[in-house]
């Protein structure tokens, strides 16, 4: 993509109109340098297109419309996504077609992502102390005896600390009045030994707090109430930090190539956090100035991005992150639309790829008090591991790609509306569709895609490889339900999921050779790392007391089908549970608890990290991890 920008041509402006295809509905418009290509001018208008290669031309997601008398055919790396029927409508891919004058595109309906939300969990049993306290004060009143500063007098009130209060010119620029006009009856708010508001009255029963998790696919917070540690409302979007790429290789690169790349990704999450939070607080009725701590999680990437920093050596070996340590900044310096004076704390994370989501998730998993060998995995765009025993925690991740995120997949998506998440196959296809009551199918999410390669395995579709056979003779044993659904397209093997009768877009909903392809790089990467875990740490399947699956994935993952499909080790099923987004509650803790926010820090270094692409074994044991039958 940066190759294209980079022949942009700043001295030429185009302006470049974004249409809903609904009438009525809203309309973008952008100026962009001329030569700019249509996915770079979405980017720029805050339009989120769905963009998992990132621009390079692989994915075939960013489909646009153009109108007519823009068409100029088809190109021929379009042609490999797009179908006829698509193609006389004037679709094209918006990566690869560069504006030279202004420009009308009209966008697809893509559903936003859809929040499979789970109940908010209002219990919690650790301490409830945390960093943010409400002192509500009388001040002294000032004398010719008492000749004190404001500033002096109202500090003389908080309770002792060891260190003096930090002086806030912010807070000193309107003391003198609010003292006065609350007849010195104020309330401070502190964090340790700085001071951040000074509220009159008696403010103690408002005093809020934001736990956030920053994925690379959905961004969610969460508001909670400090004093009673309640969650009070929860709110997802899609990270639109995608139209740069679905993984974080994608976005790193985006960061690396164009010059303001960085700026923007920044300012994008902030903007969807922003917009977020004034929904929240206009629900709730509460006043955003109320909220005066937010703590943040998200893989070291996420983190770097969010807090402005530059991920680029990320990407390279040896995957140097620039920080490691939790970080605490003022939310004046991020943007973020909560008290001026208030904090900003990302969690402390273990290596370039083993960020503070998985530090929240060993939070949350309350790995120090664990018993026994346990094994916790967190699957997104990037698989993380942890396994816990013998008083050692060790830590790995994969690339595992973005194909259980649904992405790189012919008809993958995420978990939105429209989406398969389940599959069954008796005599038939029976499909589950995420709010399946308001349309048609649209396309396949990444727990129906592992449902469904482990049911066409059971069902002698295709072999413990992987393999879909080339002649359909063998294939003879099947129903004739089934077999109708095995198809051949240009040579290539297709599993018809669903019909383009119930599909939303015309065609046959299907799974291709291809895609169980990419499932099986992604889980074997996922298995060879915990085989090395194990390995590192001595333990063999049998040691495993259990396997705790974090993440919204691991929230609506069918046990057996992961089983079927060797994507953990085969335990029996009964050791695998779910344990939610353990990576938003591990930010709920810390944000609620400042012992759990030290234990952040004693967990992150603690963890043992074993880089994967160092391991000599790893390559056996990720050929090994390939094929779906496993036998340990
Ligand atoms: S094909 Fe355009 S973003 Fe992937």
């Amino acid at each position: 993509m940066s190759k294209e920008y980079n022949k942009a041509n700043p001295a030429k402006t185009v302006k470049v109109t974004f249409k809903e295809s609904k009438p009525g509905e809203k309309e973008y418009q952008v100026t962009v340098p001329a030569g700019s290509t249509i996915l770079q001018a979405a980017i720029a208008a805050g339009v989120h297109l769905q963009s998992a290669c990132g621009g390079k031309g692989t994915c075939g997601k960013c489909r646009v419309i153009l109108e007519e008398k823009d068409r100029r055919g088809t190109l021929p790396e379009e042609s490999k996504y797009l179908n006829s029927e698509q193609i006389a409508k004037g679709t094209v891919l918006a990566c690869k077609r560069t504006v030279e004058s202004d420009l009308t595109v009209f966008l697809i309906e893509q559903k936003d992502a859809y929040d499979r939300k789970t109940e908010l969990e209002a219990e919690h049993d650790y301490d409830l102390s945390p960093l943010i306290q409400k002192h509500v004060l009388q001040v002294d009143i000032p004398n010719t005896q008492d000749q004190r500063s404001d500033w002096e007098r109202l500090t003389a009130k908080l309770p002792a600390i060891k260190k003096p209060f930090n002086f806030n010119r912010s807070i000193a620029a309107k003391l003198p009045q609010i003292l006065r006009a609350a007849s010195y009856q104020v309330t401070g708010v502190t964090a340790g030994n700085e001071l951040l508001a000074v509220e009159p009255g008696d403010t103690r029963n408002s005093s809020y707090g934001l736990a956030i998790d920053i994925g690379t696919t959905t961004v969610v917070v969460y508001l909670l109430n400090l004093i009673n540690g309640k969650i009070m409302a929860r709110r997802a979007l899609t990270n639109p930090q995608q139209g740069a790429g679905a993984d974080v290789l994608s976005r790193i690169s985006y960061v690396t190539e164009n010059p303001a790349g960085l700026t923007q990704l920044q300012s994008q999450v902030i903007e969807a956090l922003n917009q977020m939070i004034a929904d929240i607080c206009r629900e709730k009725g509460i006043n955003p100035e109320h909220i005066y701590h937010a703590v943040a999680v998200g893989n070291t990437t996420m983190s770097h991005l969010f807090l402005g920093i530059d991920p680029t050596y990320l990407a390279p070996a040896p995957f140097v992150p620039c920080f490691r340590q939790a970080v605490t900044v003022k939310a004046a310096e991020l943007g973020l639309k909560i008290l001026d004076n208030g904090l900003v704390t990302v969690l402390p994370l273990v290596a370039g790829y083993v960020g503070s989501d998985t530090v929240g998730v060993m939070l949350a998993g309350k790995v120090d008090e664990l018993q026994g060998i346990h094994l916790l995995v967190d699957i997104g765009t990037n698989g993380e591991m942890v396994l816990v025993g013998k008083g050692r925690i060790l830590t790995c991740s994969t690339a595992a790609g973005p194909a259980f995120e649904g992405a790189g997949i012919k008809f993958g998506m995420r978990a939105a509306e429209g989406a398969i998440e389940r599959v069954r196959i008796n005599k038939d296809v029976e499909l589950e569709v995420i709010g399946q009551d308001k349309g048609k199918i649209r396309g396949i999410c990444g727990s129906g895609l592992i449902d469904a390669v482990a049911q066409m395995y059971k069902a002698g579709i295709i072999t413990a490889e992987g393999r879909m056979p080339n002649s359909l003779s063998n294939l003879a044993k099947l129903p004739p339900s089934l077999r109708r659904r095995v198809l051949n397209n240009n040579g290539y093997r297709e599993f018809v999921l669903a019909w383009k009768e119930q599909s939303a877009t015309g065609e046959n909903i299907t799974i291709t050779q291809k895609d169980i392809r990419a499932l099986q790089l992604a889980k074997g990467a996922v298995l060879a790392g915990i085989r090395i875990l194990m390995k590192r740490l001595g333990v063999k399947i049998e040691d495993i007391d259990q396997i705790h699956l974090a993440g919204a994935f691991g929230n609506y993952i069918n046990k057996e089908s992961a089983l079927t499909i060797g994507l953990l080790p085969q335990v029996s099923p009964s050791k695998i549970k779910s344990i939610g987004n353990a990576a938003g509650n591990g930010a709920q803790m810390a944000l609620l608890s400042t012992v759990e926010m030290a234990k952040a820090t004693f967990l992150a270094q603690k963890a043992e990290h074993i880089e994967l692409s160092a391991e000599k074994d790893f390559q056996d044991e990720f050929l090994n991890a390939l094929a779906l039958e496993q036998n340990y």
